[in-house]
């Protein structure tokens, strides 16, 4: 019977993907979560339920207007407009282009590829000659970085290719990929040699420190800009960067630029 035979297809499509979800889930929960990329989805699963690693520790930094980093009249180019998880917002991604039009910085370091899109403006807004270099994790190292990268920060490290957004654009010769852990990079050549660091890697509070300090070292003769992301957002990069400015004499200018979750110091 053709219609008795359709609603039996039917149901079974309907209940198809309970089934594989049931089972899926008792995998996950009884094996699965030993590996790292069901960790992961662990995580997901539980953001879909209303969990939050909600920012806990309370902000300290003075906050900074937007104009006061970059006049107002500032020209930018902005590309690749539309964020995706894992992206600065588009607010911030507009406060790193005025701030960096306005500060002309010719050599620039970032901490966390991604997709590259940051890596994109900060090509096409700093002058003439300007190179950006930019270090991501290759996705092996996921499980055996010299710190253990947060499990929400998976996703970003897991991809096929590393700043996707810029690679055959026009401004992909002024950039340098570097690949490795900043746990465990040298970076002793590039310091020195910085005008503008975006520190933008793993937000635990281990390599927010790491990096922050690595930032600082690289600026040229001490001075330049230092922009993190997700002040506020981060325990690790909140707790990183209050730290840093109560204990740390080189980080005493930091502050938080409002309506963002960027912090900045410029020394
Ligand atoms: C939030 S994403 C960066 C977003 C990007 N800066 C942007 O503005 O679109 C974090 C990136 O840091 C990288 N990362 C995480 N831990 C790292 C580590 N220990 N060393 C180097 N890169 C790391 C990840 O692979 C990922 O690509």
């Amino acid at each position: 019977m053709p219609g008795r035979r359709g609603a039996v297809r039917r149901a079974l499509g309907f209940v198809r993907p309970y089934i594989f979800g049931a089972g899926a889930a008792i995998y996950l929960f009884a094996v699965g979560w030993t590996r790292w990329r069901h960790r992961a989805a662990i995580v997901d699963l539980c953001r879909h339920f209303g969990y939050r690693y909600d920012a806990r520790e309370p902000t300290e930094l003075p906050v900074a207007s937007a104009s006061a980093i970059a006049p107002s009249g500032t020209l930018f180019e902005i590309r690749e407009i539309d964020a995706v998880d894992g992206n600065v917002s588009e607010r911030e991604l507009i406060t790193i282009c005025r701030l960096v039009r306005a500060s002309s910085p010719a050599e620039l370091f970032e901490f966390g590829t991604f997709d590259g899109r940051t890596t994109l403006n900060l090509a096409v807004n700093a002058p003439a000659g300007a190179r950006v270099r930019t270090i991501d994790l290759p996705r092996e190292y996921v499980g055996s970085s010299v710190a253990p990268i947060h499990s929400h920060e998976v996703q970003y490290a897991d991809k096929d290719v590393s700043g996707a957004r810029f690679l055959g654009s026009d401004a992909a010769s002024r950039i340098v990929q570097l690949f490795g852990d900043s746990g465990s990079f040298d970076f002793a050549p590039y310091y020195g040699i910085m005008d503008f660091v975006f520190v933008d890697a793993s937000h635990t509070y281990e390599y927010v420190i790491n990096d922050s300090l690595h930032a600082l070292r690289m600026l040229r003769e001490g001075r330049g800009n230092i922009v993190w992301h997700d002040y506020s957002r981060w325990d690790g990069v909140t707790r990183g960067l209050n730290e840093l400015r109560r204990l740390h004499p080189a980080f005493r200018g930091l502050s938080w630029i409002e309506g963002t979750t960027l912090a900045r110091l410029h020394a």
